[in-house]
């Protein structure tokens, strides 16, 4: 069924945009700091430039410039396709867009100059975090305003993951950021101790299976049977996947915290739940991977699927290392080490960036006025240097962390350390060489995605000169 209407598809454009902006951005500030961890000279002795300070800025950029972007992006688009309704307010949209923009830009100046609040994923200084309030409260919006007026009665799956998500950060954001101001750029959360230790991981898990996982869950849910061209596998399963996947992520932040001043018995409760969580995130990889079904050449055939179902495959992957991460005596081995990063760059990088770029190389033509990418064969080109960088990448931390995790408790027979910890820096150093060429991999991968897109677009223009991008009428693609 069409719509007469027109969607709102600039504020998803200009999403789309920020999105490979800060992708290239964020993906390079990985890289620097990569560079940084083999050689620290290149720290050069300047407080701005130090690991230290850099660090928050990637994470920040990669999580809520990119992958922020990637979600506001594609909510959008999804919402007013599935709802076959415009969205609820246009000026709402936009002051989402200038609002979290402002945010990214406000992120990249403190944070070098030091000015953080010291939790990590929520570093931002107090007036930014009541920003992202208001921005996220006018994105609730503007997102459930759309599905009220929806001209269709079913809500369809991928609005339920897309509505979940915006929820839950906020009920985090807003939770975990309580504060006492005592000036500008300082204040003191309103927690102490080991209960804010709880809070902030309550918060940074449920980042992880909200942001990181929940939003993307609904990209994976519209744009793989889209571009497969078939419906997703079970329904039934997808409607028991969200509400399993909501309801055991909340419990499992503790995994975060073993051998802690947490108490033993709440450790325990982080770890089961976590064990738990196995179940939903396989049902959903299986319920995306088995879209396929029947078309499976389209994996041999069209790269942008080849994006998509990659990600349900690492998606798998770090579902079923996080759950063996949080069994207490495997995170005695690998807490503090290198094999925590390799774990968070398999969803990072392999799920949440390939979901990313398979989503937006799915949406861009038609939001462009083109009929397809300019180039097939540079997204292929993309495919195969970005899983190479992410292997590269994850095998590297693998190998590292569990060497580090072993160094540092062998012991010799009267009770001495076998090793010194400088030793286990110097056996790393091949594995952060390696790490930062998958690094410089994946952001070349990034760097012809850009192109690609920009060709794309400007043969559009070429090619109907009559029609500004502006208003093409987006409605037909829906
Ligand atoms: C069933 C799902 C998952 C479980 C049970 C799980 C479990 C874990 C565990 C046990 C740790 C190590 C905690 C520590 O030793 O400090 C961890 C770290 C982490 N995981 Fe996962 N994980 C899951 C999925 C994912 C996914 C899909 C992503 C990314 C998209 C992700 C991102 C992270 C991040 C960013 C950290 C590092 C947090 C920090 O800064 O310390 N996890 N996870
Ligand atoms: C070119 C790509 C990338 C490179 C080279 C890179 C590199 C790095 C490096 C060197 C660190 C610090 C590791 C340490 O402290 O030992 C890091 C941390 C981190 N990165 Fe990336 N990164 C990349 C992309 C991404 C993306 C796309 C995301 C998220 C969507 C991401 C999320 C994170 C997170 C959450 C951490 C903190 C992990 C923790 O504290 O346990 N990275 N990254």
């Amino acid at each position: 069924m069409h719509t007469p209407d027109v969607y709102n598809d600039k504020v998803v454009r200009q999403f789309m945009i920020a999105t490979l902006v800060w992708g290239v951005v964020g993906m390079a500030l990985g890289v620097f700091i990569a560079a940084q961890l083999t050689w620290p000279s290149l720290n050069f002795d300047v407080a701005w430039l130090s690991y230290g300070r850099l660090r928050p800025l990637h994470t920040n950029a990669v999580i809520f410039a990119f992958g922020g972007c990637a979600l506001f992006a594609t909510a959008y688009h999804v919402v007013q396709r599935t709802c076959h309704a415009r969205l609820f307010s246009d000026r709402l949209a936009a002051f989402t867009f200038w609002g979290w923009q402002a945010v990214i830009v406000l992120a990249a100046i403190t944070l070098p100059l030091g000015l953080t609040q010291g939790k990590e994923y929520a570093e931002l200084i107090w007036p930014i975090d009541v920003l992202i309030a208001l921005v996220w409260v006018a994105y609730a919006v503007v997102f459930f305003g759309t599905i009220a007026r929806r001209r269709v009665k079913h809500i369809y799956v991928a609005n339920w993951f897309y509505g979940g998500f915006i929820l839950t950060v906020a009920v985090l954001h807003i939770v975990n950021s309580l504060a006492i101001p005592v000036s500008w750029t300082k204040s003191y959360p309103i927690y102490s101790g080991a209960v804010d230790a709880m809070v902030q991981w309550w918060y940074g898990h449920n980042a992880v299976g909200f942001f990181l996982t929940a939003g993307f869950l609904g990209m994976m849910y519209y744009y793989v049977p889209k571009q497969i061209g078939r419906p997703i596998y079970s329904y039934r399963l997808s409607v028991v996947h969200f509400w399993a996947l909501i309801s055991v992520y909340m419990w499992a932040g503790p995994h975060h915290l073993h051998y802690t001043a947490l108490p033993d018995w709440a450790q325990s409760l982080g770890m089961v739940f976590s064990l738990i969580l196995l179940a939903p995130s396989w049902g959903g990889m299986i319920n995306g991977i088995m879209t396929l079904s029947g078309a499976w050449h389209k994996l041999r055939d069209d790269p942008i699927v080849k994006f998509l179902i990659v990600s349900l495959s690492f998606y798998g992957m770090a579902t079923f290392e996080g759950p063996m991460m949080s069994i207490k005596t495997v995170n005695a081995l690998s807490h503090y080490t290198d094999w925590t990063i390799g774990h968070v760059h398999a969803g990072a990088l392999g799920w949440v960036a390939f979901i990313s770029i398979g989503a937006i190389y799915a949406m861009y033509p038609r939001l462009v006025g083109a009929e397809k990418m300019y180039s097939i064969k540079a997204i292929d080109l993309h495919f195969w240097i970005s899983t190479l960088g992410v292997v590269l990448y994850i095998a590297a931390m693998w190998i590292a962390g569990v060497m580090q995790g072993l160094m540092w408790r062998a012991t010799n027979t009267d009770g001495t350390l076998t090793y010194a910890f400088i030793e286990s820096v110097r056996q790393t150093w091949p594995y952060y060489a390696t790490r930062m060429v998958g690094g410089v991999l994946f952001l070349a991968g990034m760097l012809v995605m850009v192109w690609n897109c920009r060709k794309t677009w400007t043969t559009a223009r070429e090619t109907q000169p009559a029609l500004p991008v502006a208003a093409v009428p987006m409605a037909v693609a829906a």
